[in-house]
């Protein structure tokens, strides 16, 4: 089997680049499809997870980085700027690197995930925390990239869509077909957008023979667009996802009403229980914002917004080990024990 060589490569004739377009890449997509039987058989559908946490940066971002930066680079900039709740930045930060351009970062203060702040940092990025929430960074960031020669690489960016669209391309190859559903988390809402075009583009292409409905899960805290209104104080322990006026909301709205879908808010005590039961039942470590997609999965399932028998497809958006805190915390703490095999076979339950 030939070697992965990122999406750029493996989607060209699919993507908006040219023979002269600098390709950027890290190798980034061609990620799992994995199968979940504890959960199909809790749904009673056939699930499976699309691992983004599989990507080089450890989140689904590499797809629109790649792009993003390649026609950055193209374009001449020798600077980049994102506003992120933590992902964007570790991603936009390792594509400069690798560019050797300059990355700018504005995040909220205190509210992103450890892993994430050290991925930003290794990488070289210029990093302000900023005392506000990531709309007041992405608001920021959209001014200075106006105002100053860089180029905002948020998916508000075309560019970044176009990259994270190929997800959809590889489930369609992995799938012979689309899914029947597709559930993924909702934040600033480029990722639904994104999928929703690669599913459009290859039922167009005679390459499926069906869309899938999208269901967009929102945090409880955090849902705009379910309740209808910018949430001015976004709060959830999910903070990838921590948005209170997503940017391409009317985009999100589109994929909905569209496919037939639907967007839904799981609780914070949900996207827990759904980490948990991935990391436990599945193999799958996944961050919490990435775990809202299970959440919503079995809450869909549960009140019957998705019925039994189908085939879904839940894309889980970021690595675990992005933000260990939470793992550690949600777990009883490791005693410690002498050099002594009687005893760890006792409190191993060996024994
Ligand atoms: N899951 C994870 C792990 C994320 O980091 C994000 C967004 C989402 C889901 C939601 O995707 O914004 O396209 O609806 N993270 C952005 C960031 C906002 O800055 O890293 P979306």
């Amino acid at each position: 089997m030939a070697a992965w060589r990122g999406l750029i490569e493996e989607f060209r004739d699919r993507l908006p680049v040219t023979a002269t377009t600098p390709v950027i890449t890290l190798h980034e997509g061609g990620t799992p499809l994995v199968a979940a039987p504890g959960l199909s058989e809790r749904t009673g559908c056939e699930v499976f997870l699309k691992v983004e946490g599989a990507n080089p940066t450890g989140s689904f971002k590499d797809r629109g980085m790649t792009m993003a930066v390649s026609k950055a680079v193209e374009s001449g900039a020798k600077a980049i700027i994102c506003a992120s709740t933590g992902n964007t930045s570790a991603s936009a930060a390792a594509y400069a690197a690798r560019a050797g351009i300059t990355c700018a970062v504005l995040v909220p203060q205190g509210k992103i995930a450890l892993g994430k702040l050290a991925q930003a940092l290794v990488h070289g990025a210029r990093l302000l925390q900023v005392d506000g929430n990531f709309d007041d960074c992405l608001a920021l960031a959209s001014k200075l990239s106006q105002d100053y020669p860089v180029a905002l690489v948020n998916s508000v960016n075309p560019d970044r869509l176009q990259g994270q669209k190929t997800a959809a391309f590889e489930i369609v190859d992995a799938l012979g077909d689309a899914p029947d559903y597709h559930c993924l988390p909702v934040g600033n809402a480029g990722n639904i957008s994104a999928y929703w075009m690669g599913y459009c583009e290859d039922f167009e292409a005679g390459n499926s023979t069906r869309k899938p409905k999208m269901i967009g899960i929102q945090a409880a805290g955090a849902d705009p667009i379910v309740r209808g209104e910018v949430v001015q104080h976004p709060s959830t322990i999910a903070t990838a996802i921590r948005i209170g006026n997503p940017a391409s909301w009317t985009k999100a709205l589109d994929a909905r009403d569209a496919s037939g879908g639907a967007i839904r808010s799981v609780t914070d005590r949900d996207i827990l229980a759904a980490y948990k039961l991935l990391a436990r039942t599945e193999g799958v470590f996944v961050e919490l914002g990435s775990a809202a997609s299970v959440a919503g999965l079995l809450a869909s399932s549960a009140d019957g917004l998705i019925p039994r028998g189908v085939r879904i497809v839940c894309t889980v958006t970021g690595h675990g080990l992005k933000d260990p805190d939470w793992a550690v915390a949600s777990a009883p703490a490791p005693i410690t024990i002498p050099v002594d095999a009687h005893r760890a076979a006792h409190e191993l339950g060996l024994a």
